[in-house]
């Protein structure tokens, strides 16, 4: 397929397309439905409206919060959300996903501490409300980074993503998986310390805790049935849970759908390829309920790396999928919307509404109307605007959308400080990768 364009001048002009691709996106024009606030835990967001975690690679080397990190969240903080879902922050060393990505240590927590309490200040000031604030933990796995050039740490050798298998050294044993999950129990004391309201164990894109759901042929006790590929997020959100307290909760941003063919796709249906498959997702959905008793649950589909146009649909790219952006759009719509129906009472947060660009605010209040979401969450527009929230929530067109060019993201996949080349061009150039 040639490169989509968005050229869409209305509702109705987005509807004939969608319709031509068999697709069905929700809608409505009562953007007020955003503006109701939803409790979480102890907590309460002041509306539906969530900023998406996005990594911006500029941290300094020992994981804090570099100028850039700054910079970015005064303006996230500003702008309105009822929920920064703060970024990526490595639970060691050797699984940053950069040489500048975030890492939150002993050593560091003033830092941190100060941001946080930065983002709550500034958010009171200008708008009345302070964002409930969750950072993400993760552990990057095959996307392990630290030194700047790929040092995979996989749950097994995938085919579909290795020609030649990686050496055994890069399979993280029992062992080593065990010690993992414990991490994510000192970091998230560090979290509570530093002011966050609750963290995520990330399960998501591919990193370590969402490869592992995958993991069918892995022999042992993080491989093949349901049980063991769960266990690494199960016994991560455990060891959180005995270093937390209180008010602050725990949560993941949760893959059910990976795109790739069983049996090296989580979320997929074994017989008919690419088709999604949900049941092991809603059931997953259902332990972190019951049993970790999550009090909200973010839901994305898709691996940034491999099949970006799942995860987040796009015009331009380096990679031009064979399929329209509206059919990806309406399968993120579709997964998000299924856990919410199979989990009423859990709210999820759904993915990659900036695609629709001015037109998404309709789009977030037609999943929140339905009951499809309880919370839009958007990633890309808060690069291209980080006002774009309160823009929404006053009924305010959105009149510097983000266009999803990749741009972002290939400074990302480059090391390099991430932000918006159109919006934010004073900041942020791929200049920088020639
Ligand atoms: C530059 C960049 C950084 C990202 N960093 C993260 C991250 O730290 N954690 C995460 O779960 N997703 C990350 N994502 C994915 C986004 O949170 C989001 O799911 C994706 O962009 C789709 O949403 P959107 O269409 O609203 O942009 C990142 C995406 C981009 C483009």
């Amino acid at each position: 397929m040639a490169h989509e364009v968005f050229h869409y001048k209305s509702w109705e002009d987005i509807e004939k397309t969608a319709l031509e691709q068999g697709v069905m996106l929700p809608r409505s024009s009562n953007t007020d439905v955003l503006k109701a606030p939803l409790p979480i835990g102890a907590h309460t967001a002041h509306n539906r409206i969530a900023l998406q975690p996005m990594e911006g690679t500029d941290g300094t080397e020992s994981g804090s919060p570099g100028e850039l990190t700054i910079r970015r969240y005064r303006r996230f903080a500003e702008g309105g959300a009822g929920l920064i879902w703060f970024e990526a922050v490595a639970t060691a060393p050797e699984v940053r996903a950069s040489a500048r990505q975030l890492m939150l240590t002993k050593d560091n927590l003033d830092d941190f501490r100060r941001l946080v309490s930065e983002i709550k200040e500034r958010g009171l000031k200008k708008n009345g409300y302070a964002p409930v604030i969750v950072m993400q933990a993760t552990n990057s796995g095959r996307y392990s980074k630290p030194h700047g050039r790929p040092e995979p740490l996989i749950a097994y050798n995938n085919p579909l993503f290795e020609e030649t298998p990686l050496p055994k050294s890069c399979i993280l044993s029992d062992d080593r998986l065990k010690a993992y999950e414990e991490l994510f129990g000192v970091t998230a004391r560090l979290a509570q310390q530093a002011g966050f309201d609750g963290m995520d164990v990330k399960c998501c894109h591919r990193y370590l805790a969402s490869e592992l759901l995958s993991a069918y042929t892995r022999p042992g006790a993080y491989g093949g049935s349901f049980e063991n590929r769960t266990r690494f997020l199960l016994n991560a959100h455990r060891s959180a849970k005995a270093a937390v307290s209180g008010d602050f909760f725990l949560t993941s941003r949760l893959n059910v759908y990976d795109g790739f063919a069983y049996p090296y796709g989580f979320g997929v249906e074994p017989e008919s390829g690419l088709a999604p498959r949900l049941d092991e997702g809603i059931r997953l959905a259902g332990i972190l309920k019951e049993q970790m008793h999550i009090p909200v649950l973010n839901i994305t589909i898709g691996n940034p790396y491999k099949n970006p146009h799942v995860n987040r649909p796009y015009d331009r790219g380096n990679y031009v999928p064979d399929e329209h952006p509206f059919v990806g759009l309406g399968r993120m719509m579709h997964c998000v919307g299924e856990i919410q129906r199979a989990h009423p009472d859990l709210p999820v947060i759904g993915s990659a509404f900036s695609y629709l660009r001015q037109f998404s605010p309709e789009l977030a209040a037609g999943m929140v109307e339905q009951g499809l979401c309880a919370m839009a969450g958007f990633g890309r527009m808060a690069f291209a605007d980080p006002e774009f929230p309160n823009k929404i929530l006053s009924g305010k067109p959105l009149d510097a959308p983000c266009v999803t060019c990749g741009g972002c993201a290939q400074l990302l996949r480059a090391g390099s400080p991430a932000g918006c080349i159109v919006r934010d061009r004073e900041k942020y150039s791929l200049e920088v990768l020639k």
